[in-house]
């Protein structure tokens, strides 16, 4: 067995009231990298995004799983459909990026497909005889929606994204999750391990330090429940205050009673998709590893649709984008320090506190997957 796997089997096999953070070699080695592509990213459901940004026919989105290019859209009929995204000539990729787009056109010789993956058309290709325009279609790739999430996977095996789920959908059936609109979509690029952000997220016990500039004085720690986590998700609560107001039940909100009204939940499904779900607005990061020390990240958000008729609409949105833009940095500074310090000769993990055990449970499932004997 490699080193970091190594490591990692004996860092796991610890109980929790004594355990650390995972070693250094999990974040740096390629080794390791190169297992969680095959074992992780090419295994389990990968979140795309949000449905609603693909809401009109040739709505399309762009991806690189596990080193393979996806294109996900909306076909003519309304299905949100995934496929590949190589061209069944001589091999380019087709689409870049996010955009709309009535057909599939090549960008080297301009073979041309419909949005259901079936080949239009082929310039100057009557003369190969063997050459027969149906026997050509972009392969698909499987693609579920779940509470508006849309997932792709490059698994024939991995379960239905609803049963995997069916416990995160019954703790936060108040919610409404699907009732959430998206309002802004960025993709972002930073110099830190994808599980270095994804564990930043699992944990609210950095928020009053890393935070201290926005979300830090709404977050006190006596008041953030963590508890063990499930196969495919970990999660943990905190409490907002009335300071926060978009972070509030909308007084039309009878759906939800008491402290529900002011908890949000910081739900980590497992890989790599991360939702702050409160009951006014809802953020999330989907995150790909892009080497050992960088991670491409989607992040979007949105309101309630409970909020969506309110005169001040907009302008929530904007406090909504500014205050997340506001702890964007924040997170970034923190988890690339993190990743610097990591990195160097003296890192060494210390034990962690009761407000980190969806980190525990974290490393505990890649644990799991790196291990299998196909890994
Ligand atoms: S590679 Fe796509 S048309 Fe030639
Ligand atoms: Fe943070």
């Amino acid at each position: 067995m490699q080193d970091a796997a190594r490591e990692l089997a004996e860092n796991v096999a610890v109980a929790f009231e004594r355990a650390r953070a995972m070693p250094p070699s999990v974040y740096t080695s390629e080794d390791f990298l190169a297992r969680e592509l095959n074992s992780i990213f090419a295994k389990d459901w990968f979140c795309v995004g949000r449905a609603d940004a693909l809401a009109n026919p040739g709505d399309f989105t762009t991806l690189e799983l596990a080193g393979q290019p996806i294109i996900v859209l909306r076909d003519n009929a309304g299905t949100l459909k995934a496929m590949s995204n190589v061209c069944r000539h001589r091999m380019s990729t087709l689409l870049e990026g996010r955009g709309n787009a009535r057909s599939i056109v090549c960008p080297y010789h301009a073979w041309t497909y419909n949005l259901d993956g079936t080949l239009r058309g082929a310039p100057a290709m009557t003369r190969n005889a063997g050459f027969c325009k149906s026997d050509y279609r972009l392969p698909e790739v499987r693609c579920q929606e779940w509470l508006g999430w849309v997932f792709v996977t490059l698994s024939a095996d991995a379960p239905d994204v609803a049963d995997q789920l069916a416990k995160v959908a019954e703790l936060i059936a108040d919610y409404d999750m699907a009732n959430y609109s998206q309002t802004f979509f960025e993709t972002h690029n930073w110099n830190t391990n994808w599980k270095v952000l994804a564990e930043n997220f699992m944990e609210s016990y950095h928020l009053p330090v890393c935070h201290s500039g926005t979300i830090g004085g709404l977050s006190k720690l006596d008041e953030m429940i963590c508890p063990p986590g499930e196969d495919a998700f970990n999660y943990h609560t905190i409490l907002k205050d009335e300071s926060l107001r978009i972070a509030m039940a909308h007084p039309s909100n009878t759906r939800m009673k008491g402290d529900r009204r002011r908890t949000t939940y910081l739900l980590a499904i497992y890989p790599s998709l991360m939702i702050t779900l409160t009951p006014g607005y809802f953020w999330y990061l989907t995150l790909h590893p892009d080497g050992v020390d960088h991670v491409r990240i989607g992040f979007g958000g949105g309101m309630s649709n409970d909020y969506s008729h309110d005169d001040d609409a907009q302008a929530n949105f904007e406090q909504l984008k500014r205050l997340l833009d506001d702890v964007n940095v924040e997170d970034k500074g923190c988890t690339e320090k993190v990743y610097k310090g990591l990195s160097s000769n003296g890192a060494a993990p210390g034990h962690l506190s009761h407000l980190e055990r969806p980190n525990y449970d974290f490393a505990q499932y890649i644990n799991a997957r790196i291990q299998t004997p196909d890994a």
